[in-house]
């Protein structure tokens, strides 16, 4: 569904990106790793139209980014690193409005639909000013999933949410993979990689330097050495259990 190759950018004379290979199979989600300026966004930005590459090239539902550019924006939605939310709208107006821009019918059904997907239904009717960051996210991919789209690019989703909110999306992020939607999506967070993805790439100096599924990955140490220790529980553990929420 996605696939790039040899892939190479730079912002005057730093190379961000210099030679990046991927592929993206159907209806499965991708992470991208990769530390803070590693090159993540400007993948996304290149996969979704924003930007173009300096060299090699990228597909994506069998479009190539460079030369059928509509074709490919007709495929994607991105919900970029930042939430595009209108504050002053509420969030069903939000949702309306994108919908009558992409002249879909009954632009109000499809609010209440997706309100009710992201458990929104009650705070449908406020001013997004007063939504938390968890909600906020949540309508933010709501929106992005209107018409559709048959790949989603999902820029640092849970950045700056809280554990209960991440957990949220993780959630949203996993149903549309079970619907057959393709998940590009970037962290930081090695544990969110390891709760979603199926395929984890890792973006280092310009390049992939391991791509493969966590069983893969795992395997590039050499086994663990066998240690008797109390288990402790995490921090994240902790949390969860007193704020009443289970991981799974
Ligand atoms: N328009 C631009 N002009 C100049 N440099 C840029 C531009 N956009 C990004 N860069 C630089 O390119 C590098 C990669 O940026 P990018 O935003 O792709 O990283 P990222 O992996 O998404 O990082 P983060 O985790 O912080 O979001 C950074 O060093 C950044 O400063
Ligand atoms: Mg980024």
């Amino acid at each position: 569904m996605i696939s790039v190759r040899a892939l190479e950018k730079s912002y005057q004379d730093l190379k961000v990106l210099r030679g990046v290979d991927f592929e993206v199979a159907r209806g499965s989600i991708f992470a991208l790793l990769g530390s803070n300026g590693a090159g993540k966004t400007t993948v996304v930005r290149i996969l979704s139209t924003l930007l173009t590459a300096d060299a090699g090239s990228a597909g994506v539902n069998g479009f190539d980014v460079a030369t059928q550019a509509a074709r490919v924006r007709e495929s994607i939605s991105l919900t970029g690193q930042f939430a595009a939310v209108d504050e002053i709208l509420t969030g069903r107006e939000n949702l309306a409005l994108v919908a009558r821009l992409r002249h879909l019918k009954d632009p109000g059904k499809i609010a209440d639909d997706l309100l009710e997907r992201f458990s929104l239904t009650d705070a449908g009717g406020r001013r997004v000013a007063t939504y938390s960051g968890g909600m906020r996210r949540r309508l933010d991919i709501a929106m992005s999933l209107i018409g559709d789209p048959p790949v989603i690019f999902l820029d640092e989703p849970t950045t700056g949410l809280d554990p209960e909110a991440r957990i949220e999306v993780w959630q949203a992020v996993r149903e549309l993979a079970a619907r057959g939607t393709t998940v590009l999506l970037t962290t930081q967070y090695l544990d969110e990689a390891e709760q979603l993805a199926d395929r984890i790439a890792i973006l280092h100096e310009g390049r992939i330097i391991v791509n493969g599924t966590l069983t893969e990955l795992k395997q590039l140490l050499p086994p663990a050495k066998v240690e008797y220790v109390e288990k402790q529980p995490t921090l994240e553990d902790v949390f969860l259990t007193l704020v009443g929420k289970d991981k799974r």
